[in-house]
């Protein structure tokens, strides 16, 4: 068996984050579990860890994790509404004035960082570094935002003009943006479609997740305190028959989601079918990501992350890794060090510190992926399945393909598929991540440039990792999102995603 992986320690966690310099106050993952009690800095812990002091605030916050009450369709209308008749002040506010409350919620989330991953974890079923990544995303995009914000709508751009006549482009709030989000970043998703429209000059209806309300109505609380008006920001709670609702409303101005592809197109026929403006989409969606592995690659390498890529999170990342293609002459090789490595991790309870794979959301997903493992034991060769607890549980498997075209749909969980292919067969590896349709993520292990060159040059994917793992993408560091049956762009966490949320306008005046 091969040494369990450094889930906990992996490099991309620990990337130079230079917007975050400032705010130590949710600490790095590597931080927590460095070995040596020194953290990425050098700087050593004292008698009692940073982890022991997180978990005991963890273990103390009182939460309220009562049912959230769905919304009614009449409270959905209300709520559009209601922000419509907030939007003339707040598309008025200067572009600093929106960013400072933005930094005030980064600020309020960090300093109730322990309370938030308590629910992350109760609602969300995360794991502690999961939990602590995705606390640090959300204050990432509220800050993120503010600063390009600033930037973008902070002033007017002039334009060239003859002499006598002055010409200037602005950017303004298009009206009430409908943010639809996921359960599986409650709080990074959610926070990230809510700031970047406000910080637009947009009011917000946000819909989260029917899975996880109570983190949704929490953030949305916080919000507020860091100085968003009530009458520019509402949340609506419910199922997806409320978040259709809303996408029909005559009043909204645009939408932001973040799903399944399946649902981004009900969506976009929704908006399609209605009278009136003709209302944008963002849509940021799933895949089918791949990871190529070729002769030249380390082994031992690969298998470290092709488990961070495939299991961490249970595989519940839109990012994670699904279908791994390896040269023929490594495969078994990898193979082998992927299972050993993926026999080391433990699977359970979220709230226990040494657990590597939580569960996942709910039981209609664990159905669903115990289906999908039941098929693929008639349809694959198994090389690996792992023992998992009673409850929503589900061990990570690694199933053998014939060809890459017997996956058709993206398996949202720890289930990695893995496929063979001879060096003279490269350019069929290629053509069957083009035949998914979707282009997400993809990861390559090569120690050729040309051979990574070529790949880069030649697929339509939105995020490519190269000789390393492929998820954890970092706010102003790798902007994150697909195209094709992976979404509409514009990228989360870029410098190109405020301005879709916004609308031009140019003023010529003779002077
Ligand atoms: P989902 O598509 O089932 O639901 C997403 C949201 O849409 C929920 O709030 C849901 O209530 C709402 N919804 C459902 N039907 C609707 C309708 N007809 N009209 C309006 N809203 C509707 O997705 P999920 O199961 O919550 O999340 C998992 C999916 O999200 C995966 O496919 C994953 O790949 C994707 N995802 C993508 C990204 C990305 O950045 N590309 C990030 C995270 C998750
Ligand atoms: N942004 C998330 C990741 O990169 C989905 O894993």
């Amino acid at each position: 068996r091969v040494p369990v992986p450094a889930l906990l320690q992996r490099p991309a966690d620990a990337i130079a984050r230079p917007q975050q310099a400032s705010h130590p106050k949710i600490p790095l993952p590597c931080d927590l579990f460095a070995p040596d009690r020194r953290n990425s800095r050098g700087i050593e812990f004292g008698e009692r860890t940073a982890l022991d002091r997180l978990l005991a605030d963890i273990r103390n916050e009182t939460l309220d994790l009562k049912p959230v009450a769905d919304a009614t369709p009449d409270q959905a209308d209300a709520a559009v509404a209601a922000v419509r008749a907030g939007f003339a002040a707040w598309s008025r506010t200067p572009a600093a004035a929106r960013a400072a409350s933005l930094e005030q919620a980064a600020h309020l989330l960090e300093s109730r960082g322990a309370h938030f991953i308590a629910l992350l974890q109760r609602e969300g079923g995360k794991t502690l570094d999961d939990a602590l990544s995705e606390l640090r995303e959300a204050a990432d995009f509220c800050r993120y935002y503010a600063a390009q914000g600033r930037r973008l709508f902070g002033s007017e751009t002039a334009m060239p003009g003859p002499t006598g006549e002055s010409n200037v482009l602005g950017l303004r709030g298009r009206g009430v943006f409908v943010a639809i989000s996921p359960w599986n970043f409650p709080l990074a998703i959610f926070l990230g479609q809510v700031t970047a429209a406000l910080m637009a000059g947009n009011c917000v209806v946000a819909k989260p997740a029917e899975q996880t309300p109570r983190i949704a109505v929490e953030a949305v609380r916080l919000l507020h305190e860091a100085g968003i008006p009530a009458d520019v920001l509402r949340l609506v709670t419910g199922d997806g028959r409320i978040g259709a609702v809303l996408t029909a409303q005559p009043d909204i101005a645009g939408v932001v989601f973040t799903g399944s592809t399946e649902v981004a197109r009900a969506i976009n026929r929704a908006l399609a079918a209605k009278e009136g403006p003709i209302v944008p989409l963002i849509a940021e969606t799933g895949g089918i990501n791949a990871m190529i592995a070729d002769a030249t690659a380390l082994p031992e390498q690969v298998a470290d992350d092709v488990v961070t890529s495939a299991f961490r999170s249970a595989g519940q990342r839109c990012s994670a890794l699904r279908l791994l293609f390896m040269q023929e002459d490594v495969a078994d090789r990898i193979i082998e060090m992927i299972a050993g490595a993926a026999h080391e991790l433990k699977i359970g309870d979220a709230g226990d510190v040494a657990t590597h794979v939580g569960p996942v959301i709910d039981q209609e997903a664990k159905q669903r992926l115990d289906a999908h493992i039941a098929r693929m034991k008639k349809e694959a060769r198994l090389h690996f399945a792992g023992t998992a607890p009673e409850g929503c549980f589900v061990a990570p498997h690694i199933f053998e393909l014939r060809e890459a075209g017997q996956l058709t749909e993206e398996v949202f969980g720890p289930i990695l598929h893995v496929v063979r292919y001879p060096a003279e067969e490269f350019g069929q590896v290629l053509a069957a991540i083009d035949r998914t349709g979707y282009g997400l993520t993809l990861g390559i292990h090569s120690r050729i440039d040309d051979t990574v060159e070529a790949i880069i040059d030649r697929v339509q994917v939105g995020n490519i990792y190269v000789n390393r793992n492929m998820i954890g993408a970092v706010v102003g560091v790798q902007p994150f999102g697909g195209n094709g049956l992976s979404g509409t762009g514009p990228k989360a966490g870029g410098p190109h995603y405020l301005a879709r949320f916004a609308t031009e306008q140019t003023v010529t005046i003779n002077t």
